[in-house]
């Protein structure tokens, strides 16, 4: 068991967050609870800003919104002085009704509709970045029948494999994303992009994978784009003026897991980048990041509530839970593995192994020989590290409810997303005239 951010054990022996009783938390707004505590989300902002602003001239941080987005986080991410990555309409116009100024809203995707590039030029974000070359030509066309110029950067992959699970790899080669530099896809994209009148092409961007432990594949990755950079300038004159190195920073999820603090990560990166630019005598350019999980994903819980408890003798114990595969479709889709805390007596020592179930109409394994305290039902626990993909990943199996998200500060709890009604459930069903 470990504790994160604000966490403790407090006088009634309950776990405690933000300066709230957990078993109180799961009282007040029912479960499953998204808690996020709101001190760790504003501490690794500014983590983030200041292991990076202290070594590099120019760096914006930029919170990958795919991780966890409500109108209310862009107001913290606002007041932490961090910019928005969006990656659809729907995070695009979360972030324009929260009033977050479009010039730090960064657009992404390899699909862009034509609807979501007309949100963008019509609300002129500060960076649209171009996955493809059909994107530059549609961005362009769309652009000159607005009479404006699109500022751009181009996706490109460095064929950098960081071992991660293989379907949170977005960087190598075989990937739906961006243009390849090792095909010659991404310099021709260039061209392509340099030659375009409503396109103002600024620089690169380049996302490697997520999850990642190890701060040697973002230097890798930094060496590969300096490199092309470089290559860019020698073919066409363009100097990038702008580097964006994408997400991906790991998060503890388990006691195993030793993730680089920011200081490791922004030390190794940018001395890659610094001494990269110093190789292949290129300007250092403005030095852009996509945190989302190592922003958020330690900041979160899920409280649930114990059901049921199965045990089989000699094969294993299975503890139901209030939520499941709707709530966190990680251990299935990743085999991610948790840690958790029994909230209201996190500190019991009599201890068994089970595995914790979902209450969903399949076998839902969320978390497999798990050793908690001797359990009932009734209990609360608490998984650590949701913070990140999980309300964002959440869905309505079975028709559940989306729990709510709760923020926690200072012993103020205050909720950011309202639990969905089962009302909300049926609010876009519509039953056509002939089967009334
Ligand atoms: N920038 C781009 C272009 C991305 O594609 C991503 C994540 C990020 C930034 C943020 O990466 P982060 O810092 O959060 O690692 N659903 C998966 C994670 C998919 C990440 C996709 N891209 C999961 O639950 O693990």
């Amino acid at each position: 068991m470990f504790f994160l951010g604000t966490q403790k054990v407090n006088a009634q022996g309950h776990l405690e967050i933000g300066g709230c009783d957990c078993v109180e938390l799961a009282r007040k707004f029912g479960t499953p609870l998204y808690v996020l505590d709101e001190a760790l989300i504003r501490r690794n902002c500014r983590d983030y800003r200041a292991a990076f602003e202290r070594r590099y001239p120019h760096v914006e941080i930029i919170y990958a919104t795919k991780a966890c987005l409500t109108t209310a986080l862009c107001r913290i991410m606002q007041q932490e002085g961090l910019s928005l990555d969006t990656a659809s309409a729907g995070e695009l116009f979360t972030a324009l009704k929260a009033e977050f100024p479009a010039e730090k809203i960064y657009l992404h995707g390899n699909f862009k509709s034509t609807r979501e590039l007309e949100m963008a030029l019509s609300a002129r974000v500060g960076r649209i970045v171009v996955d493809s070359e059909l994107e530059l030509e549609q961005l362009n066309a769309l652009a000159a029948r607005r009479g404006q110029v699109a500022d751009i950067l181009l996706r490109v992959t460095p064929a950098v494999d960081p071992h991660t699970h293989e379907y949170i790899q977005t960087g190598k080669v075989d990937t739906k994303f961006g243009l390849g530099i090792g095909t010659g896809a991404a310099m021709q994209g260039v061209k392509r992009a340099l030659s375009l009148k409503h396109l103002r092409l600024h620089g690169f961007h380049s996302h490697i994978g997520s999850q990642i432990l190890d701060v040697h594949f973002f230097e890798m990755g930094a060496e590969l784009l300096v490199a092309f950079i470089k290559a860019v300038a020698e073919a066409t004159g363009f100097e990038a003026k702008e580097l964006n190195v994408g997400g991906g920073l790991g998060i503890k999820y388990v006691s195993e897991h030793k993730p680089p603090t920011k200081e490791e990560f922004a030390e190794a990166l940018v001395g890659a980048v610094k001494r990269a630019c110093a190789k292949y005598r290129v300007a250092l350019p403005k030095l852009m990041l996509e945190p989302g999980r190592s922003i958020i994903g330690d900041a979160g819980i899920t409280l649930y509530t114990v059901g049921p408890i199965k045990d089989i003798n000699g094969v294993r114990t299975y503890v139901s839970v209030d939520g499941g595969l709707s709530d966190n479709p990680r251990p299935a889709l990743y085999q991610a593995r948790y840690s958790l805390i029994l909230a209201n007596r996190p500190l019991d020592d009599e201890k068994q192994v089970v595995t914790v179930v979902g209450k969903h109409c399949e076998s839902d394994m969320l978390f497999e020989n798990v050793t908690l305290p001797k359990l009932q039902p009734g209990d609360i626990l608490a998984v650590q590290s949701t913070g990140a993909y999980n309300f964002s990943m959440s869905s309505n199996y079975n028709r559940f409810p989306r729990p709510a998200v709760v923020l926690v500060h200072d012993g103020r709890a205050e909720l950011i997303v309202r639990r969905q009604t089962l009302e909300d459930l049926i609010a876009q069903d519509i039953i056509p005239e002939r089967l009334r």
